[in-house]
């Protein structure tokens, strides 16, 4: 049975710590609220000079490196970001090109916090239908030059930080699905009617311009949430996707060795993990020093995991990612 199975993972962080008090100094917040309402500590950005495609290429050689694989092993690359260098071309673009990649495919996937596990799911299908063998799958984000980081915007600037995690993915012959090393499952959902829950509304083609001084006099070109939905949706959709691969899989959260969820808030990975009824020492966190890196969050988990040993091959892994639009959706990895 031919299936697709993670080979390798990688991460890599940009080297500037800016904790809570250093936003403080920044705008009218205090280490106390965000770690009350997040659990985040301290986050990562960038210096001036970095871009997101930047961050992803040394997550990529990361994973390569620990795949034991040259770059010219693989056949396609999927970039999930919303965060991309440019509007057009996509990430998977600039980045085949500094891989010294031309000519293979390279495609993007704007799904937000959710984008790593639709990229998953989209190269493991082609895996399957063998539009190749393997697979490179980026999940990066540069969050803090687009953040507003005056009082205004501290709703949403506290939450979030810059990052990059990669996979390879690899075709795998299966022969006995319960024990081989293979992703099983991956189950996407989106819900359009909140897109405007969490967005960033400017610039764009839905305006009389793309861009315009009125934009940035009204704060459009900065990302804007309504928190409390996205608190409310997150934290019943995560754990539904999940039971979900569960049940399409035939096993049970017992059975499960460690679960991933997007690292949006603390509050809402206690509350997924909970309603799951997964221990804590079952979940792998990172949110305390990375924050939201968006789609990087899954993948940066899994080198984590992988780095102390908490995750080793044949255990069951179960992550699952909910984010803007709202999008969500799961995957169920035999590692
Ligand atoms: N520092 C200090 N005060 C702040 C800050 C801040 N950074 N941000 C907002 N406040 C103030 C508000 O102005 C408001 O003040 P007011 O009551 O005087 O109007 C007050 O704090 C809001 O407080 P609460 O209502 O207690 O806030 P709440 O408990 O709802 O927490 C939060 C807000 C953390 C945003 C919560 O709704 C949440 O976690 N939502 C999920 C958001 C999320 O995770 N987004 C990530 C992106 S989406 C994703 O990845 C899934």
């Amino acid at each position: 049975m031919r299936r697709s199975r993670i080979v390798s993972v990688g991460s890599y962080l940009p080297p500037r710590v800016v904790t809570n008090d250093d936003l403080s100094e920044l705008m009218d917040t205090s280490d106390e609220w965000i770690r009350q309402r997040s659990g985040i500590q301290e986050r990562r950005w960038v210096d001036e000079d970095t871009s997101t495609t930047d961050l992803g290429l040394e997550a990529a050689n990361r994973a390569l490196d620990a795949a034991g694989m040259d770059a010219s092993d693989i056949d396609m690359i999927f970039f999930a970001t919303l965060s991309p260098d440019h509007e057009f071309p996509g990430n998977a673009c600039f980045l085949q090109a500094k891989m010294g990649l031309g000519g293979i495919a390279a495609i993007d996937v704007r799904q937000q916090c959710t984008g790593f596990v639709y990229a998953v799911s989209m190269a493991d299908a082609m895996i399957r239908a063998g539009n190749g063998d393997t697979a490179l799958v980026v999940g990066g984000e540069v969050h803090s030059k687009g953040l507003d980081v005056s009082t205004e915007g501290r709703d949403v600037t506290v939450l979030f930080g810059d990052g990059a995690g990669a996979v390879v993915m690899q075709a795998t012959d299966v022969t006995d699905p319960a024990t081989d090393p293979h992703v099983m499952s991956t189950h996407l959902h989106a819900d359009g009617t909140f897109a405007e829950a969490l967005w960033l509304p400017a610039p764009g083609m839905a305006y009389d311009r793309f861009m315009g001084h009125e934009h940035v006099d009204k704060g459009l070109h900065y990302p804007q949430m309504d928190g409390r939905t996205v608190f409310v949706n997150a934290v019943k959709r995560m754990p539904e996707a999940v039971e979900e691969a569960l049940t399409h899989n035939n096993v049970t959260s017992d059975d499960v060795d460690l679960f991933v969820f997007h690292q949006a808030n603390m509050r809402i990975i206690e509350a997924a993990s909970q309603r799951l009824g997964a221990p804590a020492d079952k979940v792998v966190n990172t949110i305390e020093r990375t924050a939201n890196t968006t789609a990087a969050t899954l993948p940066i988990c899994l080198d984590e995991a992988v780095k102390t040993g908490r995750l080793e091959e044949g255990m069951l892994v179960a992550a699952a990612a909910f984010g803007s639009g709202f999008t969500w959706g799961s995957m169920l990895v035999r590692w």
